[in-house]
Formats: structure tokens, sequence, C-alpha cells
């Protein structure tokens, strides 16, 4: 596991039996968390397609939402919290949608380490925790390693998405982000209106926090 420091809370919660059931049987065949390495994304989703990891997923909102409507795409939504991904599995089925495999699991360490170099199009994080404390701002999940991990795993003109109601993350995001060449910033500011509006945001937006979204596009190295 190459995160010592976690971005994420230990949440509890009890599970219905339903939740329980899909974690273990839907789980089985579309957690990536029990796929064999090393992964092997054609495999996984049995065809070569744009591929998009989204870290964070929550309830699975935008995931689900996003699968749906662009069956171009194939789609990866990891998160920790197990309700969520519980939720998502039981959605995913109930709406057949075959571009839409779940991570049960710490995403840095999935990005570091299992996936390949240039295996995603897009990277989609979403209000990640802000952690405002000053002590534990360490444990913000965008900082240096992320980034490094991000470039790794882009494709030549693939996109890295942030969206954060916290403005105080926003700048480290962009202070993080700027650390790296290869990354450029093709949008900084207001939300991006195709992203879906999920339940987290409009909590935020209720309580007066509106989106700021900061989109940057991996550059084709020059040798390529
Ligand atoms: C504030 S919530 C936002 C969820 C969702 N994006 C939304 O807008 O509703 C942040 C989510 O990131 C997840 N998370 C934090 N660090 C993570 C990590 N290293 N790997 C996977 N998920 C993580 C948390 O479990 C939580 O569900």
């Amino acid at each position: 596991m190459v995160e010592a420091i976690r971005s994420y809370h230990a949440r509890r919660g009890r599970l219905s039996p339903r939740q329980r059931d899909a974690l273990i049987e839907l789980g089985r065949h579309y957690d990536l968390a029990t796929a064999p390495d090393p992964l092997d994304l054609d495999v996984v989703f049995g065809r070569r397609a744009p591929r998009v990891l989204e870290i964070g997923s929550g309830l699975g909102d935008a995931a689900l939402l996003t699968a749906a409507q662009h069956p171009e795409l194939d789609y990866i939504a990891a998160d920790v919290h197990t309700k969520g991904i519980a939720r998502t599995l039981l959605e995913m089925e109930q709406q057949k949608l075959t571009n839409l495999r779940v991570l049960h699991g710490d995403a840095l360490d999935f990005v570091s380490r299992r996936l390949t170099p240039r295996s995603l199009q897009q990277i989609l994080v979403f209000f990640p925790d802000p952690w405002p404390k000053a002590r534990h701002n360490k444990r913000r999940l965008v900082r240096p390693e992320f980034a490094a991990a991000a470039v790794r795993v882009l494709e030549p003109g693939g996109t890295l998405h942030l969206a954060t109601d916290d403005r105080q993350y926003a700048q480290v995001m962009r202070e993080v982000i700027r650390t790296r060449p290869e990354l450029t910033c093709t949008h900084d500011g207001a939300r991006v209106p195709s992203r879906p509006r999920t339940k987290y945001e409009q909590a935020g937006e209720r309580a007066g926090r509106h989106a700021v979204d900061l989109v940057y596009r991996l550059e084709a190295p020059s040798d390529l």
C-alpha cells in the first residue's frame, strides 16, 4: 500500500442485507479490488475504449449518470465508502450498465501501483474531503504523490478534472498541480456545466458554498 497517510475517514454504518449481498455477489464480478494483477482493463471490460477513473465516487451519482449517458466510455468508480460502493453496484445492475466497474478501496494506491502507464483518458476527483484543520491538511488527496501518479496513468491529451467547494483546498490543488509541467490548465473557475451535480455539491450550495472546477490536460511528450 503506497498511501501511508489516509485521505479518508473510517466510516461506520450498518449495511442492509441487500447491500451486503451486493458487495459480495456483484463485487465478485465488478469490483476491481478483487481482480487479479497485472490488471488488464481490456480484459476487465471486454473491449478497448477510452477509460475514466472517478476517485471518491461517494454514492455513485456522477458515475451512474455518466456511464449511462456515455456508453462509449469505460468508467471506474473508486471509493472506500462501503455503503456508497454497494449502492453503486446495485444501481449498476438495475440499469444494466456494462461499462461501469467499481474499486472498493484506496484509489491512490490503485493509481500508483495497479494501473498501467497511459491507461486512462480522464481522472475525475469531485469534492475530495477538504480536511480543513491544519493538523489534518496532510491527509488531502491532492498532494504531490497523487499528481505524480496521475501523470503516469493518463494518456497524452488525457484530462484531470478536480472540483471543490473549499477555496483554500482549490488553492492547494493549483499549487500541487503547478509543480507538474506535463499538465496544462484548460479551465479554472465556475463549475463545468456538464459535470453531474452530486448530493454533496447540492448540500454545499444550500450552505452558500460554490464549486471551483479545475481541468488540466496532459501534454504529449515532444518525442512522440
Ligand atoms: C466528500 S466525499 C464526496 C463524494 C462524491 N464525489 C460527491 O461529490 O458526492 C469524498 C469521498 O472521497 C472518498 N475518498 C477519500 N479518499 C479516498 C481514497 N484514497 N480512495 C478512495 N476514495 C476516497 C471518501 O470515502 C468520500 O466518499
